[in-house]
C-alpha cells in the first residue's frame, strides 16, 4: 500500500533510538491515514478515535525520550525544543475533544496536521538536536547515557502526567 508519511534517511538525526521512534511515529500517522478510508463512519470514528490514542500516548513517551537525552546533555535549547513538544500535545488535546464531541468529524485534517507537524519537527528542531549530540560524541568521547524512561498512560486524560518508569543503558554510536 502507498504510505501517506515515508521515511527517508534525511530524517536521521543520527541517533538510533530516537530514529526508530521517529520511524514508529511515521507508521503510527500512516495508520490513521489507513483509517480515513474506512466507509463505515461510525466504524471509522472509533477506530480513528483508539488510533489517535495510541499515536498520542507514544508521542508521550517519545517526547520523554528527546527531552530525557536533551537534559542530560545539557542541551543549551532544551527549553525552546520542550516547549515545542507542550504546543503540540496541547494542540492535540484539543483537537481530540473535538473528535470525541463531534462524531462525524472528518479526520483527514487531523492526519495531514499530524503530518506536517511530525515531518517538519524532525527535520528542523531534532536535527538540531541532533547536531549537538554528534558535536558532544565527538568532543567528549560520549558512548553510552543512562535513560529512565516514564511511559506515559494517558496523555489525552492528563496530558504531562506519566507513571511507571523504564531503565534502560543506551548507547549512542
Ligand atoms: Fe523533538
Amino acid at each position: 500500500m502507498h504510505n501517506f508519511v515515508a521515511w527517508s534517511n534525511n530524517y536521521s538525526v543520527s541517533v538510533s533510538l530516537i530514529d526508530s521512534q521517529h520511524k514508529k511515529l511515521i507508521k503510527l500517522t500512516n495508520s490513521l491515514y489507513a483509517v480515513c478510508g474506512e466507509k463505515n463512519s461510525d466504524k471509522r470514528h472509533a477506530v480513528f478515535l483508539k488510533c489517535v490514542q495510541d499515536a498520542v500516548d507514544y508521542t508521550g513517551y517519545h517526547f520523554g525520550t528527546e527531552e530525557i537525552v536533551m537534559k542530560k546533555l545539557g542541551y543549551p535549547f532544551y527549553e525552546k525544543h520542550y516547549r515545542e513538544h507542550q504546543d503540540f500535545v496541547a494542540k492535540v488535546v484539543g483537537l481530540m475533544d473535538d473528535l470525541k464531541t463531534l462524531t462525524y468529524v472528518n479526520p483527514v485534517s487531523f492526519v495531514h496536521f499530524l503530518k506536517f507537524w511530525v515531518l517538519n519537527h524532525i527535520a528542523k528542531t531534532d536535527r538540531e538536536m541532533g547536531n549537538y549530540i554528534m558535536q558532544q560524541r565527538q568532543s567528549n568521547a560520549l558512548s553510552h547515557i543512562t535513560l529512565k524512561i516514564k511511559k506515559v498512560r494517558s496523555v489525552v486524560e492528563d496530558p504531562f502526567s506519566r507513571q511507571q518508569t523504564v531503565s534502560y543503558q543506551y548507547k549512542i554510536k
